[in-house]
């Protein structure tokens, strides 16, 4: 937080099954497993392309954590499906050590094309919702905390949860 590249609009993908965008694409992947993320935007890596990875394992760490489908997804579109909004705690990767309380879409319908160009439709609520508006926000410059409303819940994370192990960070 901080990179002006993490505050840029990021362009379209122009052009599927380039070597270039599977050399992306496989630094990202790299990028989210090593630091155990459940999604990364190809800003956060610095690459101003609308392009990002997400998926949740489940995890006996963290119990409550809903399991998120491994995407890869290029041009993404969301759609609010209704208009009700659910608040959760986020954290990002490119923001660290720091957790908000965030309001976001209940439930969407995205969009977007795999990485050989295939289109994808899903519908999904609540936590996987959530991830997929997270990291497309980072194609609109847009980084969580410009989303919290309630200031009293935004801190560090060993301060709101002593001693807890959180779910990944996006
Ligand atoms: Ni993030």
């Amino acid at each position: 937080m901080g990179d002006p590249r993490l505050l840029a609009r990021s362009a379209p993908v122009e052009t599927y099954r380039t070597p270039e965008l599977a050399a992306l694409l496989a630094d990202m992947h790299d990028t989210m497993a090593h630091l155990n993320g459940a999604g990364l935007a190809a800003p956060q890596i610095g690459v101003a392309l609308r392009a990002v990875i997400f998926g949740v394992t489940s995890n006996p760490r963290y119990p409550d954590a809903e399991e998120v489908p491994y995407t890869v997804l290029i041009n993404p579109v969301i759609q609010p499906v209704g208009e009700e909004l659910e608040e959760g705690w986020e954290g990002c990767l490119s923001v660290p050590g720091l957790r908000g309380w965030v309001p976001r879409y209940r439930r969407i319908r995205y969009a977007g094309h795999a990485a050989d160009g295939a289109r994808i439709e899903r519908e999904a609520e609540g936590f996987h919702a959530r991830v997929v508006q997270h990291e497309c926000d980072h194609l609109d410059g847009i980084l969580y905390p410009m989303r919290v409303r309630d200031f009293s819940r935004f801190g560090f994370v060993e301060e709101l949860f002593p001693g807890q192990d959180l779910p990944p960070e996006e």
